[in-house]
């Protein structure tokens, strides 16, 4: 990357009112994929999402699954056996140290994000990190300054954006139609049978809570609507021990909008959006991940009580992620707006975090550098 393109401090996302909002880097995913040359991925963990990311990856146009590094050497080569990795490897380091692989992807408990953030792109890989970025915004903070100084690309993990319902639902919000958006509601929860032992979103030290590990989403999703960042929020949880068990925050926008998130572990599983503006609202009931992967799909209501479905099919959003990232890399151009969305999502986390913590009402412009 030359020097003029590096993305400034503020690119990247100052804790600031006055940071550029995130406009969204899509659609791309019609861009051209280059055939020639697959862009080699590595994951390190045989965590339970990577199953998933791998079997993407492996049907991704353009990508090929190298490698995967677990801590224990037999659980990385049974795991590359059933996924179809050529390599296995019982350390993360040895995986870093593999000239094969382009990409590094790193699913693995948020708390351990920032160091293997770091060794990656101080190896000279791209990185595909999962969400939340890190457990802290100071620790987000130096895996995007790391990234950018090696020249490499980071990306979180958070599928939905890519898919082109995504970009369907962006452009039903611009066309006019909605008048002023005033309002987005979004929730994500699941509910465990029972509390888990040794669950790292149990653990505050580990990155655990379900404001970061759910309403990462919904916090995401409010300032991809509107297109801005909050300019005061409020957050309370529900506690167990010293992370949420559940959370509901209050962002206030300015200009008459705001929003309404709620994230937790013990009710049942939703995943929804609605974005209301004076005229119109849109509500997509699943848009962290399609109920049915057939027919992804999004309703707009009227006032009057008329609404229209809306389907828009595409690959598992989880193939566009990884399609969206070959072509950054195959592009040799870093793309700076996916690590500013993800560090305005992680500074605006920590305030709510902060805001629950202390029961107070809090600017965002207050919020640690
Ligand atoms: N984007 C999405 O849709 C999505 C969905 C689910 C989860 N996630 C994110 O993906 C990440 C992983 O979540 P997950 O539920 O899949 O994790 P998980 O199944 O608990 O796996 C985490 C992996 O990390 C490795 N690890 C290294 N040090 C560890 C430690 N001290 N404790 C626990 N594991 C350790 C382990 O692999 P080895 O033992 O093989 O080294 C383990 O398999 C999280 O950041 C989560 O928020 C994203």
């Amino acid at each position: 990357m030359h020097a003029a393109e590096r993305p400034t401090e503020e690119a990247v996302g100052r804790n600031s009112p006055t940071a550029p909002p995130f406009v969204p880097p899509m659609p791309s995913s019609d861009g051209p994929i280059a055939p020639d040359r697959p862009v080699r991925f590595g994951i390190l963990g045989t965590a339970r999402i990577a199953v998933q990311v791998a079997a993407a990856i492996r049907g991704a146009r353009g990508a090929e699954l190298r490698a995967v590094a677990s801590r224990d050497a037999e659980r990385a080569r049974r795991w590359a056996e059933e996924h179809g990795c050529a390599v296995a490897y019982g350390d993360y380091r040895q995986l870093l140290q593999d000239e094969t692989i382009d990409v590094v992807y790193i699913p693995l408990p948020p708390a351990l994000h920032p160091e293997w953030t770091i060794r990656a792109a101080e190896a000279g890989k791209h990185v595909l990190c999962e969400k939340p970025l890190a457990a802290t915004l100071a620790d987000a903070r130096s895996m995007v300054a790391a990234c950018r100084g090696q020249g490499v690309q980071l990306m979180d993990g958070v599928m939905w954006i890519h898919h082109p319902r995504t970009a369907a639902m962006k452009q039903c919000l611009l066309n006019g139609d909605f008048g002023p958006l005033r309002r987005v509601t979004s929730a994500f929860s699941f509910c465990w049978p029972r509390i888990p032992e040794n669950e790292f979103r149990l653990q505050r030290a580990m990155g655990g809570g379900s404001l970061l590990d759910l309403g990462w989403y919904c916090v995401g999703a409010a300032i991809w609507a509107f297109e801005a960042l909050p300019e005061r929020v409020f957050g309370a949880a529900d506690w167990y021990g010293d992370v949420d068990l559940s959370f509901s925050g209050w962002l206030d926008f300015g200009d008459h909008r705001t929003a309404a998130i709620e994230s937790a572990f013990d009710r049942v599983r939703r995943r929804w959006i609605e974005v209301a503006g004076t005229q119109l609202s849109l509500v997509c009931d699943d848009y962290t991940r399609p109920w049915d992967d057939q027919r992804p799909r999004f309703w707009l209501h009227d006032s009057d009580g008329r609404s229209e479905e809306r389907v828009v099919t595409g690959p598992r959003q989880e193939v566009c992620m990884v399609e969206d990232f070959v072509r950054l890399v195959q592009s040799g151009r870093l793309e700076p707006r996916w690590p500013q969305w993800s560090l305005q999502v992680q500074a605006v986390c920590e305030l709510l975090d902060r805001s629950a913590r202390e029961g107070k009402l809090l600017p965002f412009a207050a919020s640690p550098a």
